[in-house]
């Protein structure tokens, strides 16, 4: 796996933008996604802010690091928000969780890109880093553990219990388990993201609803993990979580024997990982797909989640044509759902705009499987942000700016890939 982070010393000035975000955005150990909208501090963003962050100040990378893991519960979750200090911008906020773990937070995760990301500040300066890692390295193994004994299906699959977990809230890869969830008795709740952006980007309430009371039925349980698994309405087998976590196991693997590290039952849970992507192939459509863990039906959808199997370490030559055939329809990168399914709403968040981060995982993973597109969507991402800025997500088929402005992964991913000379 290559290191993509040299640390130069020169700095365009949209390099400095850049930077300035990040500065911007940082609450003092964390930096939040954006001001406004996303006001704590969420796992995922956290982890690719670290990367930005890697180009001008180390130190404070592994901060962002550690301090998310400072969220992290006895049972080896970590939390997809945390939620330092209160803001009464933001819903769902702490008492609606109603989770007690170390920080308050939400009683979901999300996928664990620290995994991969740590490994590489490690890589940029092995003695600097050294120290720092060694420090993280259990709480990274307990959390992958943690995924394997409560995110792992009978097909050996990773799944998520919510769709924000995933990190891809309304994608259509949800659609299917949302209609088995029947969000009656949600009660009244009232949503603030639509106060911050156009509600006709965000998801509709049908959605929220759901979100609710999925929320709601993990605070009954006390968000036990044995309790949850009851019954549970919504069991999506997620390539999202599934590569993400493959990756992370690979590089723990890696820098732990780098370190000297214990790193018995690796190479075990990297194989069983490798074997359950089998279960994620869908056969009818021939790509890399999610599926209701509850009845087994496919989402049928090629999304930007799909393409994150080269990520994995994972090759099929059917996922190189895919993504020959998305990047002829969408000129912006790679979007969040290929612009000839039905279902495909360029502006609508999961289910269709192109996301920076995921671009970055897609494409760095593309060019190691030696694959000439990942260039291509590098290339793509670069133009997208220098042209519309650094917002939370772009239209792929026009490139306009779409929901939050100055947001923190954007311009993380533009100083740690995007914008690095081709
Ligand atoms: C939205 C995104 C999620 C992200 C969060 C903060 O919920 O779907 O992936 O982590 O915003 O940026």
């Amino acid at each position: 796996m290559t290191d993509t982070l040299p640390p130069e010393a020169v700095f365009s000035e949209r390099d400095e933008a850049a930077k300035a975000i990040l500065i911007a955005n940082d609450r003092g150990g964390y930096t939040v996604p954006t001001a406004g909208l996303y006001p704590y501090q969420w796992n995922w963003d956290s982890a690719f802010a670290a990367l930005g962050f890697a180009r001008f100040d180390l130190n404070r990378a592994w901060q962002e690091i550690e301090t998310l893991f400072t969220g992290q519960w006895e049972s080896g979750m970590v939390p997809h928000i945390l939620f330092h200090k209160p803001d009464p911008g933001y819903f769902p906020g702490p008492d609606v969780w109603g989770c007690n773990g170390p920080i308050a937070s939400s009683g979901i995760t999300q996928p664990p890109v620290a995994l991969s990301f740590a490994p590489r500040l490690l890589r940029q300066d092995p003695d600097f880093g050294a120290e720092r890692f060694r420090a993280l390295y259990p709480k990274m193994r307990a959390w992958a553990d943690w995924f394997l004994r409560w995110r792992r299906d009978e097909k050996g699959a990773i799944f998520v219990i919510h769709p924000w977990e995933s990190g891809r809230d309304n994608a259509v890869d949800w659609d299917n388990a949302m209609e088995g969830v029947d969000p009656q008795g949600v009660g009244y709740y009232e949503r603030r993201d639509t106060q911050h952006v156009d509600a006709s980007m965000r998801p509709t309430k049908y959605d929220y609803d759901r979100y609710i009371w999925l929320v709601q039925r993990g605070k009954r349980l006390g968000w036990d993990d044995a309790a949850m698994a009851e019954g549970n309405p919504f069991r999506v087998a997620d390539p999202t979580m599934h590569f993400i976590l493959l990756r992370g196991l690979r590089e723990l693997l890696v820098a732990g024997d780098h370190l000297g590290l214990d790193t018995e039952g690796l190479e075990a849970q990297i194989a069983g990982l490798e074997e359950g992507a089998k279960a994620l192939w869908n056969t009818g459509m021939g790509f890399f797909d999610s599926y209701n863990c509850n009845n087994g039906i496919w989402a049928n959808a090629l999304t930007n989640a799909s393409f994150l199997c080269w990520f994995g370490g994972v090759s099929a030559p059917e996922m190189d044509r895919h993504l020959q055939r998305v990047l002829d329809a969408a000129p912006y990168g790679v979007p969040s759902l290929a612009p000839f399914d039905p279902r495909f709403d360029a502006k609508r968040y999961w289910r269709g705009p192109t996301w920076a981060m995921m671009n970055m995982m897609i494409g760095e993973g593309a060019a190691e499987a030696g694959i000439a597109l990942g260039e291509e969507v590098r290339k793509r991402t670069q133009e997208v942000i220098a042209n519309y800025g650094f917002v939370e997500y772009f239209d792929p088929m026009t490139g306009e700016a779409a929901g939050g402005k100055a947001f923190t992964w954007t311009a993380a991913v533009w100083l740690a890939w995007a914008g690095k000379e081709g």
